[in-house]
């Protein structure tokens, strides 16, 4: 009986050395000092031994029982501390790792350059208006005075999805949209997206921006048209900036100009940027030919507009200096984030 207990011991030594999880653990347990376990059986067993048998054995037993219930209680202590540390070696943070970057979008140029200019007119009274991409060859062409043989007409220059359906090919269809649509007095700028087959390089894209611009009101006058755009000019590029209007030709307004500003990077004197001439192209504009504002009946002997469009992407690329307008369209983030 006492080598039974001593070899229950040293077994069950044995076996909660190699223990790592708790279940382990309360197996060993209860299979010692279970209900059924080994000692219980012993101690349980007492009944029937002699005086003396009791005498040995029994202490034997309690001992071998405390010895147990105190190993067992410290291999669960044991065990949960080994698992609370691995779990913690899991889930360490490593405090000098560099953090993730948080990429901020950023707005792009052309984006940039069309709220300038929206602000620029808003502040003047203008309303910003959107119209659609695709539009009747109506209001492209005919419905702006555009004679039948006019070469932006052809099919090497606008895409037609029909004899009457086109992609814009400039935002000017918005003159004649407000036009149907409005009263006199009015005045609004319209800014998006037009479409011309042109094959891409650093000057051409078959994708790009216009910003369009009509006021029809009393006694509009080329003085008014001058003396807007100059002010637009000065606060795009610079309060020196000096504008000078040649004269140009364009079906729907007579007459028409086409405006130069003075070279932002020289201040006149000629370099690259301007071609050595001093002077920069930016827009065509004019009065509005009366066949034109007259489209939704509005008195023509009474109102007079003016208009004009320019090119988004070239004012982006001079006020930037970028130099070549296929960058605008490649989505390269090194490009677009130096805009910030
Ligand atoms: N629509 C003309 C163009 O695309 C620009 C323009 C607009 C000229 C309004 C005069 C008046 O070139």
């Amino acid at each position: 009986m006492q080598e039974r207990i001593a070899e229950i011991l040293s077994e069950a030594k044995e076996r909660l050395a190699c223990a790592t999880e708790k279940k382990e653990v309360d197996d060993i347990r209860v299979a010692i000092l279970g209900k059924k376990g080994q000692l219980t059986e012993i101690l349980r067993g007492m009944g029937g031994l002699s005086k003396e048998e009791k005498k040995q054995i029994g202490p034997l037993a309690n001992k071998a029982k405390n010895e147990l219930e105190q190993l067992i209680n410290k291999k669960f202590d044991d065990v949960k501390e080994a698992a609370k540390n691995a779990q913690f070696k899991k889930e360490k943070i490593d405090v000098t790792e560099p953090g993730r970057e948080f990429r901020m979008g950023v707005k792009h140029p052309i984006t940039l350059v069309a709220e300038e200019i929206s602000k620029i007119f808003k502040d003047l009274g203008y309303e910003v208006v959107q119209g659609p991409l695709a539009d009747t060859v109506y209001r492209a062409f005919d419905g702006l005075n555009s004679p039948a043989n006019h070469p932006s007409r052809d099919l090497t220059d606008t895409f037609y999805f029909n004899e009457d359906i086109c992609l814009r090919p400039h935002t000017s269809t918005m003159q004649v949209r407000t036009l149907e649509e409005r009263e006199a007095p009015f005045r609004i700028v319209s800014l998006g997206r037009c479409f011309r087959c042109d094959t891409p390089d650093a000057t051409h894209s078959p994708i790009f921006h216009q910003c369009e611009g009509l006021i029809v009101d009393e006694g509009i006058s080329m003085t008014d048209l001058k003396g807007t755009l100059d002010l637009m000019a000065k606060q795009l590029f610079g309060p020196d900036t000096k504008t000078k209007f040649r004269p140009h030709h364009f079906p729907f307004t007579e007459p028409s100009a086409e405006m130069d500003v003075s070279c932002f990077k020289c201040g006149g004197k000629g370099c690259s940027v301007c071609k050595g001439s001093g002077w920069i192209e930016i827009l065509g504009c004019g009065e509005t030919h009366p066949n034109v504002v007259g489209l939704g009946g509005i008195d023509t002997e009474k109102y007079t507009a003016f208009a004009f469009g320019m090119g988004l992407e070239r004012i982006a690329m001079l006020k930037y200096g970028v130099d070549d307008i296929r960058l605008f369209y490649e989505n390269d983030m090194r490009f677009i984030r130096q805009f910030r």
